[in-house]
């Protein structure tokens, strides 16, 4: 980290006085896809923290948190705003962003089952939305004279193909769907982008998010967190795949906590690329089904029926099982150290 000189441009700067008064004050965020349920969590993490370092390293504190999604976010916080709008749409963009946006946290997307399914509209959100996202960072940057951070929520399923086990830092994209692809085109734009100077990126590829809180959604992960989530309310839950599937997991918090260490860190970090694998556990299912069994008791794990699904289970199979992830931990990112440590910290923050 830090250990050679950036490829990447530092951020544009121009000389005006509005810059040296910008850097004295305060910090403003946007999350867009700030209603969905990493959005929210990061949006507490942040309030909790109450500051964030700018482009020059200095720490200060956070004046405004902007929510921007399809769906109005409630919020008591007086420095949160929620803004309904579409991340496709170049004019709500442009309102969203404001004249006075230091950081942007790109979390709004379709996600990987709906994505796979309807193919247009994957397309207009994940790929039309992240382009009109990235431009608009990059006009901003114009006015503002500096390059504003960007954070982008990538995924795993950038990834497909034969694999070695573990996937390297190095290893091809190969994505085998729909959600892949369109992660891995954003993906390209904010690294070129950064290296022209026009945003200052940084993109996440998180590992499946595990316990998701709620309902069901409609990724194809989503039995993950159904087969912990549901038993310990009681209720049974689908198993759609083999309990000898390896996946790549992650918690919420570990999630959260990696997404900040990201905008915290300087652009000099960053040397050949702006994407980063995210440190997770690989863990099978049928040992997350044992884990469960451990810190909640047979009664509990004993809700969870194995039935397949060919088709999610295709999706879900063609994903990456285990990274070195040697980058991502170089930078400070951590993983959780074991599943069943995963379900104590759901019981912890959303059974209480
Ligand atoms: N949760 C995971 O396991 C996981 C894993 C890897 C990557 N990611 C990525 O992390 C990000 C956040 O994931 P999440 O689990 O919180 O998903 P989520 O579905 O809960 O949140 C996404 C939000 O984006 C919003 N959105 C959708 N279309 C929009 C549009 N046109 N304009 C504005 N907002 C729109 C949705 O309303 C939703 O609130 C996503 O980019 C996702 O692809 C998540």
């Amino acid at each position: 980290m830090g250990q050679a000189k950036a490829l990447f441009r530092p951020p544009e700067r121009t000389s005006c006085c509005a810059f040296a008064d910008r850097f004295l004050s305060t910090m403003n965020v946007l999350i867009t896809g700030g209603g969905g349920f990493l959005g929210r969590k990061l949006c507490a993490a942040l309030l909790k923290r109450g500051a964030l370092t700018d482009v020059e390293g200095q720490l200060h504190p956070i004046a405004r948190i902007r929510l921007f999604d399809v769906v109005p976010t409630a919020t008591a916080d007086p420095r949160v705003e929620s803004l309904i709008g579409d991340i496709a749409n170049t004019d709500d963009v442009r309102v969203a962003l404001g004249e006075d946006t230091d950081s942007v946290f790109h979390l709004a997307a379709v996600v990987s089952g709906e994505a796979e399914r309807n193919f247009d509209l994957g397309m207009r959100v994940n790929v039309d939305g992240t382009r009109v996202l990235l431009e608009a960072c990059r006009a901003l940057g114009r006015s503002k004279g500096y390059s504003p951070k960007v954070i982008f929520t990538s995924s795993l399923a950038v990834f497909g193909g034969p694999l070695p086990d573990p996937v390297p830092d190095e290893w091809p994209l190969m994505p085998q769907s729909s959600y892949g692809a369109q992660k891995a085109i954003g993906e390209l734009l904010l690294n070129d982008m950064s290296r022209k100077g026009f945003i200052d990126g940084r993109a996440l590829r998180l590992p499946t998010i595990c316990v998701r809180p709620g309902r069901p959604n409609k990724a194809a992960s989503s039995f993950l967190s159904s087969i912990i989530r549901e038993p310990l309310s009681g209720l049974e839950a689908i198993c759609p795949v083999e309990p000898s599937l390896r996946v790549w997991l992650l918690s919420p918090r570990r999630a959260i906590e990696n997404l900040i260490l990201a905008h915290e860190l300087p652009a000099t970090a960053f040397i050949h690329t702006r994407s980063i694998n995210v440190p997770g556990l690989s863990v099978r299912v049928g040992e997350m089904v044992q884990a469960l069994r451990d810190v909640a008791g047979d009664d509990v794990a004993n809700c969870v029926h194995f039935q397949r699904d060919e088709a999610i289970e295709r999706i879900v199979a063609s994903w990456p099982a285990a990274f070195t992830a040697t980058f991502g931990r170089a930078l400070g990112m951590q993983a959780d150290p074991d599943f069943a440590s995963i379900v104590r910290a759901y019981l912890e923050d959303e059974c209480r």
